[in-house]
């Protein structure tokens, strides 16, 4: 995922993930910090300055670093890294976007990275995550990737209260337009 094909390309200047969007909508105060892991093209970042957040964008895609030099938005902090690699501050978001991105961890990775996304939320902070079940058609072959059941989202996010919990089988397509299978978790979760 990088370069010229890499999905901040493909997706620039779009508008926000409408679960984003839903989230942001349960904000009790709308001038804290959202961290944004995998901000790919930063549709979701720009929603969440223009909605009065200071944003912290980490993605390893060096497109998503030219992206945010267009915005030029001294609230957006860009962190041109690997979200595994991050030390995430304890306590400090008020809201953490996780939107298309847990499933390209592996596995390991996944259940080591989660708790310290979870431990940067504030009190009552809001995650809003995605997660792909099995069903999925990269599960076939994407064996790097991780792919959940609904009991193993519901565990791992078992800390969290749910406001918004769905999951979703639909033919739909991909970055490129071309047709997959796709097998979603979406959620919205209080701490
Ligand atoms: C499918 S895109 C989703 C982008 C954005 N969240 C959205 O929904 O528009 C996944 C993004 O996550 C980034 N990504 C994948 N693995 C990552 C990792 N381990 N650390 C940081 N970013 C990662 C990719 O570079 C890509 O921009």
């Amino acid at each position: 995922m990088e370069n010229a094909e890499s999905y901040a390309s493909l997706r620039a200047r779009r508008g926000p993930n409408a679960l984003l969007v839903q989230a942001v909508g349960l904000l009790a105060v709308r001038n804290g910090r959202a961290l944004d892991i995998g901000a790919g093209p930063l549709n979701d970042s720009l929603f969440l300055l223009r909605a009065g957040l200071s944003v912290e964008a980490v993605d390893s895609d060096p497109h998503t670093l030219s992206l945010a030099s267009e915005l030029n938005d001294p609230r957006l902090t860009v962190v041109p890294a690997d979200i595994r690699d991050v030390r995430i501050t304890p306590n400090a978001f008020s809201l953490v976007v996780a939107i298309h991105v847990l499933p390209f961890l592996p596995r390991a990775d996944l259940l080591r990275t989660l708790p310290a996304i979870i431990d940067g939320l504030s009190e009552g902070g809001i995650l809003c995550c995605t997660f792909l079940g099995p069903d999925d058609s990269w599960a076939q072959h994407r064996p790097r990737m991780t792919f959940l059941s609904r009991s193993e989202v519901s565990g791992l996010l078992s800390g969290l209260q749910p406001i918004v919990f769905a999951e979703r089988k639909f033919q739909g397509v991909n970055a490129k337009g071309e047709p997959k299978r796709w097998h979603v978790f979406r959620g919205i979760l209080r701490k």
